[in-house]
């Protein structure tokens, strides 16, 4: 490609980011999770270097970031699978960082984890799949159970396929039951790791869109971690970008289009 061809292909792509990048809730909202000075080596490796970030209720928060820049260590931190060196993570009004683990199960109940591959069981039916959470964490009857799998497998999108199971499915299929599976026991906060990662373009817009919907019909505040600069500019209403163990960045779609910082600029032109 010419220079003058690949700046042309470049600007028609800024335009469109930031036609895309209109459309999103511009509204503060809430506090939802306060993370403050977040720390975290594993042996001589630091990876978290003081991280603060504020997640707004209700909100799509995308977190980007290079391969290895920390955004899965960071979020294993909100859910307490991982202790930080220091610094204070705020869930609502509750800080996590130092609670027992049954106080940590408690505030746990308030997420929702969707991972990259759905890791939905293959030897158990899509009810099954999403009845699980309800199995393992209430004593609800079977009847109630598999009305309330149907009822939130159609809001996710799927119907009919209770009894099938998942290698049967496509691909944006499963992301969808995993999602079903994520929000069953109605969480407050839906956290996605590269939901997208290893898609074609349809099926991310797919996923982009359930995302969106789940956001809508479950009232969720979301946080996602994507590569994939369409989709950020798709879902999110604030991004963060974590580079060298901080947050280089932090800001809405339209804002991360302004940032002069090279860094964030070279990130936005290289993906996706
Ligand atoms: N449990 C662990 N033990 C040791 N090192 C880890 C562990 N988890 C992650 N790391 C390291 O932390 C860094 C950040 O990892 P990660 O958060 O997975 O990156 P990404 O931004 O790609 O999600 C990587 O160098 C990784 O090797
Ligand atoms: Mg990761």
């Amino acid at each position: 490609m010419t220079e003058m061809a690949h700046e042309q292909l470049q600007s028609k792509r800024w335009d469109q980011l930031q036609e895309m990048a209109h459309s999103h809730n511009k509204q503060p909202s809430r506090v939802s999770i306060r993370i403050h000075q977040l720390r975290k080596a594993f042996g001589s490796k630091e990876v978290l270097k003081g991280v603060d970030l504020e997640i707004e209720e209700g909100k799509t928060t995308v977190i980007i970031g290079s391969s290895g820049s920390g955004k899965s260590v960071l979020v294993k931190h909100v859910i307490g699978l991982l202790k930080p060196d220091s610094g204070e993570i705020w869930v609502d009004d509750v800080e996590i960082t130092q609670l027992s683990m049954n106080d940590l199960n408690e505030v746990r109940k308030k997420f929702g984890m969707c991972f990259q591959m759905a890791a939905l069981f293959d030897s158990m039916s899509v009810m099954e799949n999403v009845a699980f959470p309800l199995r393992e964490h209430t004593k609800m009857p079977n009847a109630e159970i598999k009305a309330k799998v149907t009822d939130v497998l159609a809001k996710v999108g799927l119907v009919g396929v209770e009894h099938q199971f998942p290698s049967e499915l496509s691909g944006g299929m499963r992301k969808r039951v995993g999602l079903a599976r994520a929000v069953i026991l109605n969480p407050s906060i839906v956290i996605y790791d590269e939901p997208t990662t290893g898609l074609d373009p349809l099926l991310t817009e797919d996923v982009d869109n359930m995302i969106l919907d789940a956001q809508r019909d479950f009232k969720v505040t979301s946080i996602v971690i994507s590569h994939d600069v369409g989709s950020i500019f798709r879902i999110a209403d604030n991004i963060a970008m974590l580079a060298h163990g901080e947050i280089r960045f932090f800001g809405t779609p339209s804002e991360i289009l302004d940032c002069p910082d090279p860094v964030v600029q070279r990130f936005i032109t290289t993906f996706g």
